[in-house]
């Protein structure tokens, strides 16, 4: 059994470095580029030592032991025991330190981005010169190329955020705000996760990544700055009154209604993320309903209370609402 865990565990690092999405040896930001250059150097690195160590300690026990005597048989220990790992690791450790200040380094920023880690999901907080701040949540868009600085906070517990595609994890600390650096170089959809245990739905905090061309970022970041559109559908006006009826702005926000709640995520453009409940879910109509319906069956001791007592097409009606706000 011994031998069927081992290749399970294998067979799972293996197949775990597939997915691109979330691989810190498939970099697609320069910090996460340093980090993967540091992993292959140190990974040689160590090799080099734990070879040359166990040759020395081969040569010195196995092979003619006859042949040398104390004192040669002293300085190959002090050699290859003392020396040789002294001279590899200072090396490693002097290319480690020299690349920690280009990592920290938030001078001459192109863009800020606060983000809150709250037991469980991301409040993102886009500020854009001249214009209300926006809010939006498990989703985070940046401009490629582009030298972005996030500042980490966290209202209740401690939380840590990684996009290991995009570079090193940062805690995220009650009562104060850590700034990391960012700086995505190529296109695409990443994984970013809760790195620190912060509760039962821990690893139900899951977030998206999009590096977008420049354009294209600043045309979404427009489009979000927009207030809600009203519901288009006879099913989508039945379910805002619903909304309302049921209180739900006393913890949510939609811009341009009267919804203005502070306490959960803001869906003023709901419909158009690209998961809901912190990467849990899809959000098509179905997936808003199973939410609002059975939300401690989908992510146990979140905040929100389930709605399951509402009737069927109620709720069906406010997922409709929820997803036509795009
Ligand atoms: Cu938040 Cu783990």
């Amino acid at each position: 059994s011994t031998l069927r865990f081992s290749a399970l565990v294998l067979t799972t690092l293996v197949l775990g470095a597939c997915d691109g999405r979330q691989s810190a040896l498939h970099p697609a930001g320069r910090g996460a580029e340093d980090i993967a250059e540091l992993f292959w150097w140190m990974c040689i690195g160590g090799m080099l030592i734990w070879v040359a160590v166990l040759a020395l300690a081969y040569y010195v026990t196995k092979a003619r032991p006859e042949a040398h005597s104390e004192t040669s048989a002293r300085w190959l220990i002090l050699g290859g025991g003392v020396a040789f790992p002294i001279v590899v690791l200072t090396i490693l450790l002097m290319y480690g330190l020299a690349m920690m200040p280009g990592l920290r380094s938030a001078a001459d920023a192109d863009l800020r981005i606060a983000v809150a880690g709250e037991q469980w999901w991301w409040r993102v907080r886009y500020q854009p010169e001249g214009s209300e701040a926006i809010e939006l949540a498990n989703e985070i868009r940046l401009p490629v190329g582009s030298k972005v600085v996030f500042e980490l906070s966290s209202p209740d517990v401690i939380h840590s955020f990684w996009i290991p595609s995009l570079g090193g994890k940062m805690d995220m600390i009650p009562g104060r705000v850590n700034e990391l650096v960012l700086e995505p170089t190529r296109t695409g959809v990443f994984r970013g996760v809760c790195a620190e245990y912060c509760g039962s739905s821990h690893a139900l905090m899951e977030f998206e990544a999009v590096v977008m061309p420049v354009e294209e970022f600043d045309a979404w970041l427009a489009a979000q700055a927009q207030p809600a559109q009203p519901p288009r559908t006879e099913n989508g006006r039945k379910g805002e009154a619903a909304f309302e009826r049921n209180g739900c702005g006393a913890c949510h926000s939609i811009r341009g209604t009267d919804a203005d709640g502070m306490l959960g995520p803001d869906l003023t453009h709901v419909g158009s993320r690209l998961s809901l409940a912190a990467g849990t879910l899809g959000v098509d109509v179905a997936d808003f309903e199973r939410w609002i319906a059975q939300t401690h069956r989908i992510k146990p001791d979140a905040h929100m209370p389930a709605f399951d007592m509402l009737p069927e097409a109620e709720l069906r009606n406010m997922a409709h609402y929820l997803s036509e706000l795009k």
